[in-house]
């Protein structure tokens, strides 16, 4: 599995508790995991959980669900779908950022180690503040603007080859993973809207129902915003659901390019 930079609460101590392995356990697998209160005025740790892996689900999430329910019901995380679809469980598994629900335990040899998304906020053990980047989100205007009036009665239609073109976008859950494990977002994520936002940027760019390429263009072309992507592909290496941001930004930095010509 591939590693990347941790924040810096990779140098936490692992000195929290240890919850033991509940009924006659066989198989066991030891998660360290992130722990933060902010209430608690305590620094943070790493506690550990041993699981029963005999009594649990095969995915990272099943484990996390085990632990707060018999172990330590304090223990805090987003979750909902269960399948990889609404995004809520991202978290940084083992070095490498992805979705709980979709990860597999037995993908990961010896303990695992869990924390929140790495460069963001942290308000509680996994759950990350996801306030900036929906700010930014909203920022490139992610509905369908258009000028001309709406066809009376009818949809906007949209040729099956039009429609092809937001394969690849569309499918974007929003989960941040690509965006908290790109450089480039860590440093100025002040500025730099990152590849989750810049891939939905993209996406209503490549709508042909969309009227409004011309201003999305004008907000897009400023220095910081779209420019800091160096092509690093952290993004596109962590996508739980297999999308590529860079290759957006390089549709969106082509598009640039070719209206200045
Ligand atoms: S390709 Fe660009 S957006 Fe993706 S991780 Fe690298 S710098 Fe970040
Ligand atoms: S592009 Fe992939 S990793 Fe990034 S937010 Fe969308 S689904 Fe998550
Ligand atoms: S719980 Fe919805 S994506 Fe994991």
């Amino acid at each position: 599995m591939a590693e990347f930079l941790l924040p810096p609460n990779s140098k936490i101590k692992n000195n929290g508790k240890t919850h033991k392995a509940t009924g006659d356990a066989k198989r066991i697998k030891t998660f360290k995991i992130y722990r933060f209160d902010p209430d608690s005025g305590e620094n943070p740790r790493y506690d550990t959980f041993e699981v029963n892996l005999d009594e649990c689900g095969p995915m990272v999430l099943d484990a996390l669900i085990k632990m707060k329910a018999e172990q330590d019901s304090t223990l805090t995380f987003r979750r909902s779908c269960r399948e990889g679809i609404c995004g809520s469980c991202s978290m940084n598994i083992d070095g490498k950022n992805g979705l709980a629900c979709t990860t597999a335990i037995e993908d990961i040899k010896g303990d695992i180690r869990i924390t929140p998304l790495p460069a963001m906020d942290v308000i509680k053990d996994l759950v990350p503040d996801f306030t900036h980047f929906y700010a930014q989100y909203a920022s490139i205007k992610p509905w369908l603007q258009t000028v001309t009036p709406a066809p009376a009665g009818k949809e906007r239609l949209q040729s099956p080859d039009d429609r092809a073109k937001l394969d690849g976008l569309y499918e974007c859950i929003l989960c941040a993973c690509c965006s908290t494990s790109c450089p480039s977002y860590w440093w100025n994520s002040d500025k730099f809207l990152g590849p989750a936002i810049l891939l939905q940027a993209y996406r209503w760019l490549a709508d042909s129902r969309d009227e409004m390429t011309g201003e999305r263009l004008d907000e897009l072309e400023d220095p910081f915003r779209l420019y800091r992507c160096h092509t690093i592909m952290n993004c596109a290496n962590v996508c739980p659901k297999g999308l590529n941001p860079a290759k957006a930004i390089a549709e969106i930095k082509k598009l640039q390019f070719e209206r200045a010509q």
